[in-house]
């Protein structure tokens, strides 16, 4: 896709002290720059120093991001919204290869992720919420997906801690979970022991030279060059500057809210797999964890860049939450937080090259970030090395969203 005049006018006018600083310093430069530390930065960044290049990630604070507030649900299965068929095979595709994947980064960094094999059971506590949950279930076998119809009181058998009002469920053994926090460590940490550096900044602008992505100017001046630069940020994505508008990332911010409760040595096992409904029409679950931990999620809202703790969050979690488990409530409430989901025009991820040779996006993960990690370290570092997105990646490319060129009227 061409340029428009415009963006190459200002490229070539706009060069500054900064952008000469890049070009004489490309001797040094690493052959991949990572905007963004969050899971998704790390694990580009680790599978790509894995194949033998050398990368650099750039962020304020490497480990945090969204996965700081996330519950870590690997729910392909129970996830599953009508229209995302296409989503849904790089959910499994991601899903497949975890176990694998942390076993891996577990050895590589000497820490451990919080996986668990523990399946989910998705519930239903009125009519209505029990006529979503048939039709879920109706798409799942529809899409060849294994998942098991079951009567309230089976529900109860397995979780004893659920509502007596709770009417039926669906038992999914494939729907896991991990620690996004440790996971995000763990990822730290492979990237020290394979040679990743690691810049504390903020990335503020994209530098472009000759029509080609060559660093990032950071909000302090500093300028970092680089072979090609990886935009890994979540939802702060789309407000690098200096990216031209056909490569820029359509993301939003999408906030959820979400508790951390802990439940004492004494209440354990309060619940043994992650247990989800759809209350009023609002998705909530409560992931318990091997710790003690149990997060409770998620609001999903509309708010711009805010990331205030509501009352009116906090209520709505802990009503829909004791309505499913009504125990929750002798629990100690340990911590609030609100982050925001990278959320994409399709709710799929951008993955590869952009219309500006030398950029490449990972992002636009929204609800499936931790699950879709693995998967995306994979397809970066592909498409780094090889220079082609892998099959099962075509479709996320970030093409899909390129604006279409206006034809000119005659
Ligand atoms: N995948 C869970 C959430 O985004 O709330």
């Amino acid at each position: 896709m061409s340029r428009t005049a415009d963006t190459d006018t200002a490229d070539t006018d706009t060069t500054t002290a900064a952008d000469a600083a890049i070009t004489a310093d490309a001797a040094r430069a690493p052959d991949v720059l990572v905007v963004g530390g969050g899971v998704i930065g790390l694990v580009t960044a680790w599978r790509t120093a894995q194949r033998g290049l050398t990368v650099t990630v750039v962020d304020p604070e490497p480990g945090g991001g969204a996965a700081q507030v996330a519950a870590g649900m690997l729910a392909a299965v129970t996830e599953l919204h009508y229209g995302e068929q296409t989503l849904l095979a790089l959910n499994l595709e991601s899903a497949r290869r975890y176990p694998a994947f942390v076993a891996e980064l577990e050895e590589a960094s000497g820490q451990d992720t919080g996986y668990r094999s523990c399946g989910t059971l998705a519930v239903a506590l009125d009519a209505d919420d029990r006529a979503h949950l048939r039709e879920l279930h109706a798409l799942q076998t529809r899409s060849g997906l294994t998942s098991t119809w079951l009567t309230g009181r089976e529900c109860r058998r397995l979780e004893p801690m659920l509502a007596p009002g709770v009417r039926g469920g669906l038992r999914v053994d494939g729907d896991h979970q991990v620690d996004p926090r440790r996971l995000a460590a763990a990822l730290v940490t492979a990237c020290r022991r394979a040679g990743v550096g690691f810049v504390r900044g903020w990335a503020e602008r994209l530098t472009v030279a000759h029509d080609r992505a060559t660093g990032v100017v950071l909000a302090d001046g500093t300028a970092l060059a680089a072979g090609r630069v990886v935009l890994a940020g979540g939802s702060l994505s789309c407000r690098l500057g200096g990216v031209p508008p056909q490569a820029l990332p359509p993301v939003r911010p999408v906030k959820g809210q979400v508790l951390r409760l802990e439940v004492p040595r004494a209440y354990a096992p309060f619940l043994s797999r992650t247990v989800r409904a759809v209350v009023r029409g609002s998705h909530v679950y409560l992931v318990p964890r091997e710790s003690g931990e149990l997060v409770v999620g998620a609001t999903s809202e509309e708010l711009g860049w805010d990331t205030t703790v509501t009352a009116g969050g906090v209520y709505e979690l802990l009503r829909d939450a004791h309505e499913l488990v009504p125990g929750i409530t002798e629990l100690p409430l340990v911590e609030t937080r609100a982050g925001l989901r990278p959320g994409s025009p399709d709710n799929a991820p951008l993955l590869g090259p952009t219309a500006l040779p030398g950029l490449l996006l990972a992002t636009g993960h929204h609800r499936n970030g931790v699950l879709l990690t693995p998967v995306t370290g994979d397809v970066l570092a592909t498409v780094l090395t090889d220079g082609e997105l892998p099959a099962h990646a075509r479709p996320f490319g970030p093409g899909r969203f390129a604006p279409v060129r206006q034809e000119q009227p005659v």
